[in-house]
């Protein structure tokens, strides 16, 4: 039912310096594949295969990535290598891509209303391809595309994080509608531990509605100055629905080095039992 896919991947990466001077983040590979195309395939799961990229200057590498290389293509073709380009061929043919340049990083909020020109008027899905999403059985925004068919409002994934992370997170309060599915009354972005309405972290998966784009250009900025998409949602939340969706799966922050370190422990192990 959701066809568009949005994957805002222009900010900096600071955390991940100095891998990330000249490399994009999205770019760092979970032992032999990016960030990025884990969240793409996770996307195309999901039944969405209009993608849109909200890039960066630094960033063409992913345009390259989902491309196709006419050279090497040639040289790998009939060898026993060319088994390895057969998931990357399979999204190139399935997908199409388009790409928009935010020229100013001012927040996540801000990224979202630059993809605006790819998305248009319905509703989609946004992925953040540093949190790399392991679902239980059905990826997680398959299973959020599913609640979505049912409520047919905006959906934050969220996860039970310790009290003393809290600040890293946009964190909600809502009550239980069914299980693992919370109506938001309050959102804050990075509380103080004190101040958390819960210790309901919101992560790096969206089904936004397309009112959103309106919302975000009236909502001023809010913490750090950037536009954040979390006080946008919290006006969506009082003015219509928006729920929380405790996702069945883990999740790895792979922005962070101990992060990508455990999701690539985690899918040697994977590869190696698949080899
Ligand atoms: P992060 O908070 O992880 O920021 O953004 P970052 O700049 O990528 O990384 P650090 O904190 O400096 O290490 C969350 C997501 O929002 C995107 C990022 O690319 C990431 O996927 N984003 C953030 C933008 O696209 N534009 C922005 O202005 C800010």
């Amino acid at each position: 039912m959701i066809k568009k896919c949005l994957f805002p991947a222009a900010g900096y990466g600071t955390r991940f310096l100095p891998a990330t001077k000249a490399m994009p983040k999205e770019m760092l590979p979970i032992v032999n594949k990016p960030l990025i195309q884990y969240g793409v395939e996770e996307a195309m799961a999901a039944g969405m295969n209009t993608i849109g990229i909200v890039t960066g200057r630094g960033k063409r590498a992913l345009e390259d990535h989902f491309d196709i290389s006419y050279e090497l293509e040639q040289q790998i073709t009939g060898t026993p290598k060319e088994v390895f380009l057969a998931d990357i061929r399979n999204i190139i043919d399935y997908c199409t891509f388009s790409y928009t340049r935010q020229t100013e990083m001012k927040g996540l909020g801000h990224a979202i209303l630059t993809g605006e020109t790819l998305i248009g008027r319905e509703p989609f899905g946004v992925i953040l391809a540093d949190d790399l999403c392991v679902g239980e059985d059905d990826g997680v925004l398959t299973q959020m595309a599913r609640i979505y068919a049912k409520y047919r409002c905006s959906i934050v994934a969220i996860e039970e994080v310790p009290q003393d992370e809290v600040h890293k997170y946009g964190v909600i309060a809502g009550s239980e509608l069914e299980d693992g599915v919370y109506v938001v009354s309050d959102m804050v972005e990075k509380p103080d531990p004190a101040d958390a309405p819960s210790n309901l972290a919101i992560i790096g998966r969206y089904i936004l509605t397309p009112d959103i784009f309106d919302v975000i250009r009236s909502t001023p900025p809010g913490r750090n100055g950037e536009m954040q998409i979390t006080d946008a949602l919290q006006t969506q939340a009082i003015r219509n629905m928006v729920l929380a969706y405790r996702f069945k799966g883990k999740r790895f922050d792979c922005g962070s080095v101990e992060g990508f370190v455990s999701a690539t422990n985690f899918f040697y192990e994977r590869w190696k039992n698949a080899g």
